[in-house]
């Protein structure tokens, strides 16, 4: 029998936010709650592993880890939290309000004055579905790195999770985000990029003048 028919028949007991079902062998944890019909699946968007929204804790024996769960196949016993929305950030700024870059290090640490609190506890790696170097982008950006910081947090869903699990409330997410928002503000646009704006910015000066001409 084929594999793909085999995980059709096939199924497993596990638990998904504390009701035992019988998954399909072969798809992930959210088909498995919609095939089940469980009520509260909400923290669901792409399926492909990008909006990070499928935020899930996932208990294996004694093991406990994060997850996203389009991306988790269906286990044997394995017992499966959803996990609700990650809070309202806490670290506030306006990157148009950064005019040069000489101060953005005293800008930083003001914004996240517990970045250089670091514990290296690796809870921010161990965490972290994207296998990223969260603890290093954090390290990095302590010290004033931003662009290299930027580059560790570049595959990164802003799922959150390393925030949750980081004990010093650090939102190595944020950082990275902010590292990223930073490194493009401060760089010149491409510039394919900067002269299809300029054509746009033209025809639509153009348009409104012909208009202001007709009436
Ligand atoms: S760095 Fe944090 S927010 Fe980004 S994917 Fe990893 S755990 Fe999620
Ligand atoms: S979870 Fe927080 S304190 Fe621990 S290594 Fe990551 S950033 Fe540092
Ligand atoms: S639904 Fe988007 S990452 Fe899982």
């Amino acid at each position: 029998m084929a594999a793909d028919q085999k995980g059709d028949h096939e199924r497993v007991p596990l638990t998904i936010n504390g009701q035992a079902i019988d998954a399909k062998v072969g798809v992930t944890l959210v088909e498995a709650a919609w095939d089940a019909r469980l009520p509260g699946i909400t923290g669901v968007g792409c399926l492909e592993g990008v909006c990070g929204s499928c935020r899930v804790m996932l208990r294996r024996g004694k093991e406990i880890t994060l997850g996203l769960a389009c991306q988790t196949f269906v286990e044997t016993g394995l017992e499966v939290i959803f996990l609700p929305p990650s809070s309202a950030p806490r670290h506030h700024y306006s990157i148009s309000d950064f005019r040069d870059s000489w101060d953005i290090h005293a800008r930083f640490h003001a914004i996240f004055p517990e970045a250089s609190r670091c514990r290296h506890c690796h809870g921010c790696v161990t965490s972290c579905p994207k296998k990223i170097a969260v603890e290093d982008g954090v390290a990095l950006a302590a010290a004033g790195r931003y662009r290299e910081a930027g580059e560790v947090f570049l595959e990164c869903v802003m799922c959150e999770l390393c925030d949750g699990a980081c004990p010093e409330l650090i939102a190595p997410a944020h950082v990275g985000l902010f590292c990223r928002r930073v490194t493009a503000h401060f760089h010149l646009r491409p510039p394919n990029l900067v002269t299809r704006l300029e054509e746009l910015r033209r025809k639509r000066l153009a348009g409104s003048k012909g208009e202001s001409e007709r009436e």
